[in-house]
Order: C-alpha cells, then structure tokens, then sequence
C-alpha cells in the first residue's frame, strides 16, 4: 500500500509549543509513517547529482574522523569499509517531492520557519560524531535501528576536538540515551548536545530543520529593501532647543537621529522584505533562477495512489508564503488576480491540492496563472 510521509506530535501541539519547542528534547515512540521512499539506492543516486549537497562522514569513538563532501561518484561507494560511514544528502524535500509531503504534518509552525530535510543513511557504527546543532531539529528514524545519546546545552564556548571542518564536542557527558527503530522520532531543540549511532546496516535517519534566519541577515536585508527607490529625504528639527552639549551629540539628538533613520522601515516595507527573504529557497540549493530542485522527476502514481483525492502537487523545491499582497513563490512577489483573493491562502498552507476546493480559490485568471506555473515546472498535475 502507498503511504505518504506523515508525523503526528503525541501530545496537543500547543503543548509540545509551551514545554518542549526550543526548550527540551522529546522523544516520540511511533509517531511516524509513510518513510521508505527514498530507498538507499536513490538516496546514493542523489548525492551523485552536482546540484545536490551530500557529505560522507567516516570515523567512530576510537577512530579518526573524516568528512568530505559530494558529489561522488559510484567508485565512491564501492570502496566504502564495512562499518563507520554515514552519508548525508541535504534538501532531500527539494530534490522528492513525494518526501517533501511530509512538511504538511509540521503545520503546528508557520511555514517559513520550516528549512528542509536532510537523510542519512549509515551501515553498523556510522555517526557524524557527538555535536550540537544551531537550529531545532526533529530526527525521525526510517529504517534500522539508531542509539541516540543526549548531553548538555552547548553555545560558542563548548571545547571542540581539533578538527578542521567537523564541529565536534572535545567531551560529552551522557544525560539520556535512546534507542530509535522505524517511526520512532526525537526532537532536538538547538545547542543540544547528541550524538547518534547505527546500531545496524541500512540505517536511514530524516531530520526535519528548521529555518532561524540570522539577526543580522534579518537587519540588512531589511535595510537594503526598505532602502530599494527610496527618495533621498534628509534629517530635519524645526523648533530644535539650545545645545546643551556644546561639544557633541545630545541623547535627544541620537533619539531623533535614531527615529528619523528607524521610521524609513515602515510596516508595510519590513512585512514586504520579510516575506521576500523567508520565501526564498535555502541557501546552498539556488543555482540562479533555474533552481536544481526543478529538474527531478515526481513520483506522480505513488503520490496518486497515496493521495487519491489530490489533483495537484506542489514541487517540494516551490517555497511559498502568502499574505494579503499574494503569493511569494521562492522569493518572487506574484499579485493574484481579482477572482483568485484565496488561491494564495490556499496553495502555500499545503502541499497537495484537490479539484474542488482549486475550483473554490481560483477563478479563471487564477486557474490561468497556475497552468502558467505548472508549466514552468512549480506545480506538478496528478490528473
Ligand atoms: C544523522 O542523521 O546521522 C545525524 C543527524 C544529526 O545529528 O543532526
Ligand atoms: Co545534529
């Protein structure tokens, strides 16, 4: 039977948001399905792919540690030891759109905190090595069985072990551990420290990341937006007082400095940065405007078989967001037609679209605009 990706939270998701999200770890026994796509061959036929980032990690506790990165090729492969390795494809979502399905289950978060899925596949003993990540992370285990070590919260000051490109913990004290089989799934929240190793062959781990755009990226982007056609306008102060500092600046000049450069990111040019950035794709998948992601094939009769009822899919590669304005389609801002108000709404809530309610959101300007895009390749018909 076909089954499409799905995880369900094992408690009420305002819940898991109240105690669990960005505070602790939770582990959630068989709280996932729908996971045997992609099997191993077609993970390793993605890391052979130019546009796909993949890594190959090979070391353990008392061996040394390796990285390098894809895309490799079948020689690779074939001279791989028996046990220690792991390899990682990241934006598997982006490259499948059938594993992509599975972001449909995390509408617990808005969708531009979503970032991609990475999956890894190990033989007996593979492991990145104890570490910790910078964002949230839920690792749902696919196949095989995986131990799960837990530490302690970690920031810029952990000791490291000397190593060039893994970020690895010089030390790592073990506070719980868990062993994960097929659907069981852990959720990490950032600077936790874990460390998980393939207890068998054919072990396949997805792990849903989470975008947290830095503040600084945040800063200047809305800077340079709300910058773009901007007239020039200078600072004013009519009615100014006497100086009081005669040889510098007044805390009520820096105020009014501040204020006048502050108000030129207005409401409506911070919300319009803000939706271009967080509809963009993740950094490192973009190949210019024809983004890789855009060149598999979709799995249509699996996701038919799955989804009987859905007539059309997004591509896992077609970020979008919406909001009053339209829809944001991988950074770009499309206004939607007076007949199609809802379309936007509609298309970036989910993944999978059936006929009656696109007959419901889109008019025929709308309908028109989104043949355009099944066209250009972001959505995929299933009829
Ligand atoms: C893995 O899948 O082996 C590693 C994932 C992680 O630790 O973040
Ligand atoms: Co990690």
């Amino acid at each position: 039977m076909s089954t499409l990706p799905r995880f369900t939270l094992p408690l009420p998701a305002a819940d898991f948001l109240r105690d669990y999200w960005q505070r602790k770890p939770l582990l959630a026994r068989a709280s996932a399905t729908g996971l045997a796509i992609p099997d191993p061959d077609t993970l390793a036929g993605l890391a052979l792919e130019e546009g796909v980032e993949s890594r190959l990690i090979m070391g353990a506790q008392d061996s040394p540690w390796t990285l390098r990165h894809g895309p490799f090729d079948e020689d690779d492969f074939r001279t791989l030891p028996e046990q220690n390795w792991t390899l990682l494809v990241q934006s598997v979502d982006y490259c499948l759109t059938e594993v992509s399905l599975l972001l449909d289950s995390f509408d617990f978060l808005p969708p531009w905190r979503l970032e991609d899925i990475m999956i890894s596949y190990a033989v007996r003993g593979g492991s990145v090595g104890p570490h910790f990540d910078q964002y949230d992370v839920f690792l749902i285990q696919a196949s095989g069985q995986r131990r799960w070590q837990l530490g302690p919260a970690c920031d810029a000051d952990t000791p490291l072990q000397p190593h060039d490109s893994l970020r690895l913990l010089a030390d790592m004290p073990v506070q719980e551990e868990h062993l994960l089989g097929p659907g069981d799934v852990l959720y990490i929240p950032p600077g936790v420290a874990h460390w998980g190793i393939a207890e068998d062959d054919d072990c396949v781990t997805w792990s849903v990341g989470f975008r947290a755009p830095r503040r600084a990226d945040l800063l200047a982007r809305l800077t340079d937006e709300c910058l773009a056609d901007m007239p020039e306008t200078l600072f004013t102060d009519p009615g100014r007082d006497l100086p009081q500092d005669a040889a510098g600046l007044s805390d009520a000049d820096v105020q009014a400095l501040t204020e006048q450069a502050l108000s030129l990111l207005t409401p409506e040019r911070t919300r319009r940065a803000l939706m271009q950035l967080l509809s963009e794709p993740r950094q490192g998948n973009q190949n210019g405007p024809d983004f890789a992601g855009l060149d598999f094939e979709v799995d249509t009769g699996h996701i038919r078989a799955a989804a009987p009822h859905a007539t059309l899919v997004r591509r896992g590669s077609t970020r979008l967001l919406a909001d009053a304005s339209g829809l944001w389609l991988n950074g770009e801002h499309v206004p939607l037609p007076d007949d199609s108000r809802g379309l936007g709404t509609y298309l970036a809530s989910r993944r999978l679209y059936d006929a009656p309610s696109l007959a419901q959101h889109a008019g025929e300007a709308g309908m028109e605009l989104l043949n355009e895009w099944i066209e250009q390749g972001f959505f995929v018909s299933l009829e």
